[in-house]
């Protein structure tokens, strides 16, 4: 990261529910961070959330709530980002329309995120052409503010290098500095696994911690952890690599020379898993439990948290808006006033 150059922050989810430790780790902690320093947009990818889920947006609503109250309740300060919805900033749509031209239907094919969704949700000869193309609309989504910065999870950097290829096309192109490329930005820990030992926490895969847990559903959670299968008597050594309980330990312990310490009484023996788990649900609850209370406190006002994002709107459709005008000029669209 340079620091000579302005940097403005894009970043965002899809509202599919409550955020979850995953979120966090993957992109949230670094947003908190980054947001002392620069100027950070979050984008609640409503219209990205239809394109596998378009026979419901009657959930987005409660959806969009749902994951603003996480975003204030870890952190993120309304006067530091702008929180805003995809859907309300119509020039998002009209820039990925101008995109798509310049994108062919094999690179969107090569997508290494995008197969592997579409695999996952078996749409063979049904996928629907907006699903398809959504890493364009996420282009838009970064370039109609002029993101340069992109706190995301690793999952996501195919879409960055897509967008920055999309960039550099229009650009050259259009023969103008118009769009900015932009960078991901990778926490140490890209990937925290779910709670059953599978390489991802994801809501679908039913595997998650949400931020929002109650006490005694993150008890329950971390009790059934996947740990190691052939540690079977507490007298046993057992293995730390691919322990899920040791993941979460080496993340989330302040303390990595009693995590060293636990690990090496694992692994010469002794050491049971309850008794090792009722220290993870120790840890994580003195983590999760401001965080908890913040949310229920922001619950009880959802007309304030809509209003942020309102706020967070009106912003952005100011900028967004600069920025097409500079997009239509380019590509000589301005028809009605040189
Ligand atoms: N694709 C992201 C996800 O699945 C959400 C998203 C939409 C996004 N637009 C974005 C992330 C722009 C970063 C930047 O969670």
């Amino acid at each position: 990261m340079t620091d000579q150059r302005e940097i403005t922050i894009l970043t965002g989810d899809r509202p599919t529910g409550k955020l979850h430790l995953g979120h966090y780790i993957g992109s949230l902690v670094n947003r908190v961070a980054l947001q002392e320093k620069y100027k950070q947009f979050i984008i609640i990818a409503d219209v990205q959330a239809l394109t596998d889920n378009w026979e419901h947006p009657e959930k987005l609503k409660k959806n969009i709530l749902d994951v603003a109250l996480d975003y204030l309740a870890v952190g993120i300060d309304p006067n530091k980002s702008t929180i805003f919805i995809q859907s309300m900033i119509p020039q998002i749509a009209e820039l990925t329309m101008f995109y798509l031209n310049l994108v062919t239907v094999a690179r969107l094919k090569r997508n290494p995120t995008v197969k592997n969704e579409i695999q996952q949700k078996g749409f063979g000869q049904t996928l629907p052409a907006g699903f398809f193309v959504y890493p364009v609309s996420q282009a838009a989504d970064i370039t109609i503010v002029k993101g340069n910065l992109v706190p995301v999870g690793e999952d996501q950097l195919p879409m960055i290098e897509q967008t920055n290829e999309i960039v550099r096309s229009f650009n050259r192109i259009y023969n103008c500095d118009v769009l900015v490329e932009a960078e991901a930005l990778i926490p140490k820990f890209a990937r925290l696994p779910g709670i059953d030992g599978q390489a991802k926490m994801g809501k679908s895969l039913g595997n998650a911690i949400y931020l929002s847990d109650p006490i005694d559903v993150l008890s329950e959670k971390v009790m059934s952890m996947y740990t190691d299968p052939g540690h079977l008597r507490v007298q046993d050594p057992g293995k730390v690599e691919g322990n899920v309980v040791f993941t979460y330990l080496d993340v989330f312990a302040p303390d990595s020379a009693e995590v060293a310490e636990l690990k090496a009484h694992y692994q010469r023996g002794g050491l049971g898993d309850v008794k090792l788990k009722r220290r993870l649900i120790d840890i994580l609850n003195t983590f999760l439990e401001p965080i908890r209370e913040r949310r229920k406190q922001l619950e009880q006002d959802p007309e304030y948290v809509m209003n942020i994002i309102y706020e967070g709107t009106q912003k952005t459709l100011a900028v967004a808006e600069n920025t097409m005008k500079e997009v239509r000029e380019t590509m000589k669209l301005n028809y009605f006033h040189q």
